[in-house]
């Protein structure tokens, strides 16, 4: 397969990893660099000398040789980086969360489908061994009826200035819910809190409710003095528990539970049995994400593949945060979707 020649534009935190990455996966070539920050640029960029860089999106957008651009810039310029790259015929790998409003992301949407070009969103935890292990298992029926999902993402978090704190750390829960279970939610309710601005929340709490009868509850905070990145998943014969923070065996399925039945002389009296069974840690590799990403990224701009994190999926997360941001705003209201 002929590599697609990749742009990443944003040099800060994250596009270093996505641009060592493009270099590393024998499918995609890295061609350009791009940063608005001269600093960043050069920084970046002398680890790549070969390559073209540039502080202007324009340069990337008008060279024809660019096949790809991959934007890895803050949440509110996602839209008109996305929006000017794909008008010009690019395939877009767009950093989640996708874009800042709903309305932005079915523009997006709707000019990738017209130029007939490929718009994925960067879930990265969706291309992780553990989360697609999560999937197979939930899939396989091993934990019976999902009956709940409880996240915590927390550490002393780098305080963002133009997002609050759910939409930094809950495009990942979220989208790893949506890539896993067939179910989707029915409302949103987050009551959020800022400590030290008038409007960015630093400490979130978010159920989603679902039809049937399933609960999902996540906990975010950049206030915390230990680093948590724990799942677990509830079913009515197995639990999971997804730790990230475990450098090997970071899920372990419990065949714990309880089983109830109804007494012969009082339906209305429950006998709870506990089961308390074995733990095993499924094996699961180390491959980093990203180069699983990038890999899947080009085999689908080349073959017009569905992407495992599409525009849809992306579009499906950001509804989720704008219905949060607009609970939070009151007060923790049920945003039925
Ligand atoms: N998938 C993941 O696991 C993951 C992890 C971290 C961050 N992210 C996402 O990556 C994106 C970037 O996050 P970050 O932490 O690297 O941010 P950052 O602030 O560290 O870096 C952003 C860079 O973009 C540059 N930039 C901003 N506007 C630009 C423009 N118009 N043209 C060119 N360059 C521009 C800035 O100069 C900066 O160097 C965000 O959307 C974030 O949510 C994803």
């Amino acid at each position: 397969m002929k590599p697609v020649n990749v742009a990443v534009v944003g040099l800060g935190y994250w596009g270093p990893n996505l641009a060592r990455n493009i270099v590393s996966c024998s499918s995609t070539e890295l061609c350009c660099l791009c940063d608005y920050n001269i600093n960043r640029l050069k920084k970046v960029g002398s680890s790549y000398q070969s390559v073209k860089k540039t502080t202007d999106i324009f340069e990337v957008i008008s060279d024809e040789s660019i096949e790809a651009v991959v934007i890895a810039t803050p949440v509110d310029t996602h839209f008109e980086l996305a929006k000017a790259s794909l008008a010009a015929g690019k395939h877009v790998l767009l950093e989640k969360p996708m874009t800042r409003t709903v309305k932005q992301a079915e523009i997006l949407i709707e000019l990738a489908e017209k130029k007939n070009v490929t718009l994925t969103v960067g879930h990265t935890f969706n291309y992780t061994s553990a989360v697609r292990k999560i999937k197979e298992i939930i899939l396989s029926g091993e934990l019976g009826e999902i009956l709940y999902w409880d996240s915590v993402r927390i550490n002393l978090g780098l305080f963002q200035h133009d997002v609050n704190v759910v939409w930094d750390l809950a495009p990942h829960d979220l989208a790893m819910l949506d890539y896993i279970l067939a179910h989707k939610p029915i409302s949103v309710q987050t009551f959020g809190v800022a400590h030290f601005s008038d409007n960015i929340e630093n400490i979130a709490y978010m159920i989603l409710r679902f039809d049937n009868n399933m609960i999902a509850h996540f906990t975010f905070n950049w206030l915390a003095p230990v680093k948590i990145r724990m799942t677990i998943v509830g079913g009515s014969q197995k639990m999971l528990v997804f730790n990230d923070m475990e450098p090997s065996e970071k899920l372990k399925i419990y065949d714990k539970g309880v089983d109830v039945a109804a007494t012969k002389d009082n339906i209305y009296k429950r006998l709870v049995q506990y089961r308390v069974g074995n733990m095993y840690a499924p094996q699961i590799d180390n491959i980093e994400a990203l180069n699983t990403e990038i890999e899947h990224f080009a085999q689908v701009v080349r073959h017009k593949a569905k992407p495992i994190s599409g525009a849809e999926e992306g579009l499906r997360v950001v509804k989720l945060l704008e219905a949060a941001e607009k609970s939070i705003k009151r007060k923790g209201k049920e945003i039925i979707l």
